[in-house]
């Protein structure tokens, strides 16, 4: 019988064939601070700069030379030579007004596609409001630019949606148009080397996926923790709160990572297959389950900082929370009885995305009552950012007479060993480039993830709240329940 074979992914090595990139929000916060860096960085280093081109469409009127100063700006604030910007821009960015409409974009793509004489291979990457997609989409459809004799694919940022009709709606109007082979939906912590790590860590490393489930794991808990505020995106935020913008997509997709079942293939179907499965075991989150709440005034390091309420641009009386934590059931074999603790906030005291995973105690505990409380599990300590590496911790004994216990760790640091890691917007852009969908968000995917917290992004009752510079509401420790356990890092530390 012969074994069959399984592929590497070919986004690594494979060649980037020539293309038009439209840039719809060309310029938005996101196209300036992200994408317009990674393109350059990645032209640069993979050499496909005469071979590209990237039209900038957004609302504001301006010539080709303004948009060049702009995304030349963006260029300079991160890190690049004036002079290599410059040169750089002229060459490959062109840029046109969404108010003059379709049509006239159809015929600049032509005209820019015969000029640099490009296949019609076209890439539209719409870092745009969600309101915006209706629009643009249809849009694209009625001047034909849907569909083209090379290829067409179309990149969606987050939020998809807001809640689980309007992603519905969204996929199906996507749908109209794209197959889904073409859709490409976002999400930036896919691309983390330390997210994408998890499945190496998991499927290549056989001594902890035997321990990875039910039998041994009492629980996993997973922070996204962050020190800012809102950096100018009041607007968008006091309509979404951080379920919205943080849990239903990057907890959701950790979560989906350290819970799946191996896959078949190391292939974007059966990748995407398994993580679809994870969800579909979760049941809805219900309100007990969750505690939200709002940042009041306190610190961001050194500084004094406002309340939410107080914030620039927030509605007053506003009960959009900038914290949730919640615990979650993922109801299958595997993990039957094993909680789940997600936590997200703003304005916390430190930067720190972390899994930790916590094994269960011993059965029968040898050294109680030699100096020793019987606290310590073993736990992994799985930081995605910053200081990002993984951490094993252990019992070991204090040497000398008697018999106490203390905790020590295994340790290793991704920067100790590989420097600094690519930035994510670059991995993400080669991967829809050379069309290879694993690091994107599947329609059933997004819609089974609104599905699992559609009571809570529609919670609107009074936040609890947090001073800026703590680890959030003490009431959030009632949603841990294992003997002894504790958030990590603990709400009152
Ligand atoms: C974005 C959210 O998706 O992720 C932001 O909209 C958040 O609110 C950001 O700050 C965090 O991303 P990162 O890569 O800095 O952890």
């Amino acid at each position: 019988m012969s074994t069959p074979q399984h592929p590497a992914p070919a986004s690594a090595t494979a060649e980037i064939e020539s293309h038009l990139l439209v840039l719809f929000g060309a310029t938005g916060d996101l196209a300036k601070r992200k994408l317009i860096p990674a393109l350059y960085s990645l032209m640069k280093r993979r050499n496909f700069d005469d071979t590209t081109r990237i039209l900038g469409v957004a609302g504001s009127v301006m010539s080709d030379e303004e948009y060049r100063e702009i995304a030349r700006r963006a260029l300079v604030d991160s890190g690049v030579d004036e002079h290599e910007a410059s040169g750089w821009c002229a060459d490959v960015i062109t840029y046109l007004s969404v108010k003059e409409g379709f049509d006239a974009l159809a015929a600049k793509i032509d005209r820019i596609e015969q000029a640099a004489d490009l296949p019609r291979n076209r890439a539209y990457y719409l870092a745009i409001p969600p309101a915006a997609f209706d629009d643009t989409i249809g849009g694209l459809a009625s001047v034909g630019l849907h569909e083209s004799d090379g290829w067409t694919r179309v990149v969606v940022e987050k939020p998809f949606g807001t809640d689980l009709d309007s992603a519905v709606e969204l996929n199906a109007l996507l749908h109209t148009w794209f197959d889904e082979s073409q859709i490409y939906r976002i999400d930036h912590y896919l691309a983390k080397e330390t997210v994408q790590n998890l499945l190496v860590f998991r499927f290549a490393n056989p001594l902890f996926e035997s321990a990875w489930n039910r039998d041994r794991i009492d629980s996993v808990e997973i922070t996204f923790a962050e020190t800012l505020g809102l950096e100018g995106r009041a607007g968008y935020f006091d309509s979404a709160g951080i379920v919205r913008d943080v849990v239903q997509n990057h907890l959701f997709q950790i979560m989906t990572l350290i819970a799946m079942e191996p896959p078949v293939r190391l292939n974007a179907g059966a990748i995407r297959d398994e993580k679809v499965k994870v969800l579909k075991s979760i049941y809805p989150v219900n309100g007990e389950d969750v505690v939200r709440a709002q940042y009041t005034a306190g610190s961001a390091g050194e500084e004094e900082v406002p309340g939410y309420l107080e914030e620039d641009g927030i509605s007053p009386g506003s009960n959009t929370e900038t914290y949730a934590a919640m615990r979650i059931c993922v109801d299958n074999w595997r993990w039957r009885g094993v909680p789940f603790y997600l936590r997200a906030g703003k304005r916390l005291p430190e930067r720190l995305t972390q899994v930790v995973v916590r094994f269960k105690r011993p059965p029968v505990f040898l050294f109680d009552g030699q100096g020793t409380p019987r606290l310590h599990a073993n736990v992994m300590y799985i930081t995605l950012q910053p200081d990002e590496g993984f951490d094993l911790r252990f019992d070991v004994k204090i040497p000398g007479e008697g018999l106490e216990l203390v905790p020590q760790s295994l340790s290793f640091r991704y920067g100790d060993v590989f420097g600094d890691l690519p930035e994510a917007y670059e991995t993400l852009i080669v991967d829809f480039l050379v069309g290879d969908q694993t690091l994107f968000v599947r329609a059933d995917e997004a819609e089974e993830a609104w599905r699992i917290l559609e009571s809570v992004v529609d919670l609107d009752s009074e936040p609890g709240s947090y001073p800026a510079g703590s680890w959030g509401p003490l009431a959030a420790d009632s949603l841990i329940t294992g003997e002894g356990d504790h958030w990590h890092p603990q709400h009152d530390s």
